[in-house]
């Protein structure tokens, strides 16, 4: 209604201007308190950080690298251990579990010396080991002090996953034959995740965590391996006799001695957060790509729907609806409903009209005469079979998330420099597109009450990034225009990434590309009704370097994480640069990723 509108107008912080230096940089009237970073200790009695003594062992107590999506999950003081669903429900925002993703490892600036030669080789296992502990997952207690935000050292929530934590194979695709491995002959066990990029919360009190890039931790020649189908599905995923030899290390990264362990990677994963023991489970019914994140659409008596990406050229958006039905306050019943359901590929027509299309074995050509054996194929070769349905090639998919005032959906696209000319389609317009792009899906029904489980839907371009001003249309940015002068020449952004709402439903979008632009990745706020619809405003620069992921606020709104991911990182850049030392500033620690809690100073909602 009218209020709604009066109040997503009301982004009222001071914005920042476009920059690029060693620092972060806030509005005024805002704080950052430096929360987590490489290397902090979970426990209450641990060493100081110095990365040259770092073992596997120690790692696996330490915050580990590249912070990406992060989910907040209050913690009811009436609550305990293995009560997820009670906690969940909870809006506390002074006490909580910061759960993050730890996307990849970049030796080069964590371990002095390193040499990549000897890596490839495979005679640096030391940092193998270390790597495989510095990737994965946190589970971190945290709360809010006088002093602003601290991690609870010694919390028995406090939790690492890793690539050596053991996890369940689940759904339509657990077992299959090429699932199976030497050391598991079941094809249901499988030991760590990688590559976590983004993720999702259910309203159970479980986290989604994405497996994006996990071609990079396997090595060998796809086309050494006999099996034509595994070959093409190797090169694909970028598995290649360059990449680094974590198999000398650990040998099922070798996939001539493993040629189906890269298929128990590049699935969503859930896990409770809340009882440190359970153990996660790959999700196989939400198929198998490069995931950027699932989000949920939950609502009580209805299925659930899950929208996703997957971050590649011309990959696809994903909607999975479940066959149950969400019940609140039966969590034993909910925790089976990503196990079950259908997964869709979207195919956004002409016009601004929108299907989802079913990846059902026996349906339309995924049959045997196109190489599918089972649902279990359609599954684990997810991008051909999207592809052989007609979904439509997108612009790079990162997340897809719904906003929960409006009850759209927005796909941020992040970018496609290899669209080539005369290969555009309505929802990816622009050749070569370096900027990257927003749509908004509507699905049927009044705004607030919409039927994401339907077949069809509306969709438009809500933004183009870039420069409005631009001279090379394969550049130039598109925003809202209704207020003349809304947008200031700092506002303008490109390379959408992660995406957060507010309670307001402004949108909050994090970037990964500015710095080819000339400025800083950061965050940039907008309303998505009203007058001001699609005209951001710049609220947080990183460091040079850095990208910014994983926006998530407290439920009261008053708190903002966000992950600085990479920082220093750029071509040539090493481990001795002086000037590149955030957060620390100190000569004795190289550049670490870090989370930070965004506050205001009087202790109000963020952006308002
Ligand atoms: Fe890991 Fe899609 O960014
Ligand atoms: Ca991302
Ligand atoms: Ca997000
Ligand atoms: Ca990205």
């Amino acid at each position: 209604g009218p209020r709604i509108e009066k109040e997503q107008a009301n982004l009222g912080f001071a914005e920042i201007p476009h920059r690029l230096d060693h620092r972060h940089h806030l509005p005024d009237d805002y704080t950052a308190d430096l929360l987590l970073r490489w290397g902090d200790p979970l426990d209450a009695f641990a060493d100081r950080f110095v990365p040259e003594k770092l073992d596997a062992a120690e790692q696996s107590r330490r915050f580990g690298y590249n912070n990406d999506f992060i989910a907040f999950m209050p913690l009811d003081p009436d609550a305990g251990p293995g009560e997820g669903d009670r906690h969940c429900r909870s809006s506390n925002s002074e006490r909580g579990l910061l759960c993050v993703n730890h996307e990849y490892t970049q030796p080069h600036l964590m371990f002095a010396g390193y040499s990549e030669a000897a890596s490839i080789r495979g005679t640096s296992d030391q940092h193998i080991a270390v790597e495989q502990q510095a990737c994965g997952h946190s589970v971190v207690e945290i709360e809010k002090t006088s002093g602003g935000w601290q991690p609870v050292l010694g919390s028995p929530y406090n939790r690492r996953i890793s690539l050596t934590t053991e996890m369940d194979i689940v759904g339509a695709a657990a077992g299959d034959t090429r699932l199976r491995t030497n050391e598991d002959p079941s094809g249901m066990r499988v030991f760590g995740t990688v590559g976590n990029c983004a993720g999702g919360k259910t309203p159970w009190g479980t986290v989604l965590i994405a497996e994006e890039g996990f071609g990079g931790a396997f090595q060998g020649d796809p086309n050494k391996v006999a099996d034509e189908v595994e070959a093409q599905n190797h090169q694909a995923f970028g598995i290649s006799p360059e990449n680094r030899n974590w198999g000398n290390y650990d040998r099922r990264f070798d996939i001539s001695v493993e040629p189906h362990e890269p298929n128990r990677f590049g699935w969503m994963v859930e896990y409770d957060p809340y009882d440190p023991q359970s153990k996660p489970r790959k999700l196989t019914g939400l198929g198998r790509f490069e995931h950027e994140g699932f989000t949920l659409v939950s609502k009580p008596g209805q299925p659930i729907v899950a929208y996703g990406g997957d971050d590649d050229e011309h990959q696809f958006v994903y909607r999975f609806v479940s066959s149950g039905i969400y019940r609140p306050g039966e969590p034993a019943h909910n925790r089976a409903l990503l196990t079950e359901g259908t997964l869709y590929a979207g195919q956004f027509r002409e016009g601004g009209a929108g299907v989802w299309l079913p990846l059902v074995f026996g349906q339309g050509p995924l049959t045997e005469e196109n190489g599918f054996r089972n649902q279990a194929d359609v599954l684990i070769d997810c991008r051909r079979a999207a592809k052989l349905i007609g979904a439509t090639p997108m612009d790079r998919p990162e997340d897809v998330e719904t906003n929960p005032v409006n009850d759209c959906t927005y796909v941020m696209l992040t970018k496609n420099r290899k669209r080539a000319e005369g290969d555009e389609n309505a929802a990816n317009p622009r050749a070569r597109n370096s900027a990257g792009h927003v749509l908004e899906i509507v699905p049927p029904g009044r705004s607030g009450e919409r039927d994401h489980v339907s077949d069809s839907f509306r969709w438009n371009t809500f933004l183009l990034g870039g420069n409005p001003n631009a001279e090379d249309p394969a550049e130039r940015g598109a925003y809202g225009q209704q207020v003349p002068g809304a947008i200031s020449p700092h506002g303008w952004f490109t390379n959408p990434d992660n995406v957060a709402f507010d309670m307001r439903g402004n949108m909050w979008i994090a970037t990964d590309g500015c710095e080819s632009f000339g400025f800083h990745d950061g965050l940039w706020a907008m309303a998505t009704e009203g007058e001001l619809r699609a005209a951001p405003k710049h609220f947080f620069g990183c460091p040079q370097g850095g990208e910014i992921c994983g926006p998530e606020f407290t439920p009261d709104g008053t708190t903002l994480f966000v992950s600085v991911q990479h920082p220093a990182d750029a071509d040539n850049s090493t481990f001795d640069n002086p000037l590149h030392r955030w957060p620390d500033n100190d000569p004795g620690l190289p550049p670490r990723p870090s989370v930070l809690a965004i506050r205001r100073k009087d202790g109000g909602v963020v952006g308002r």
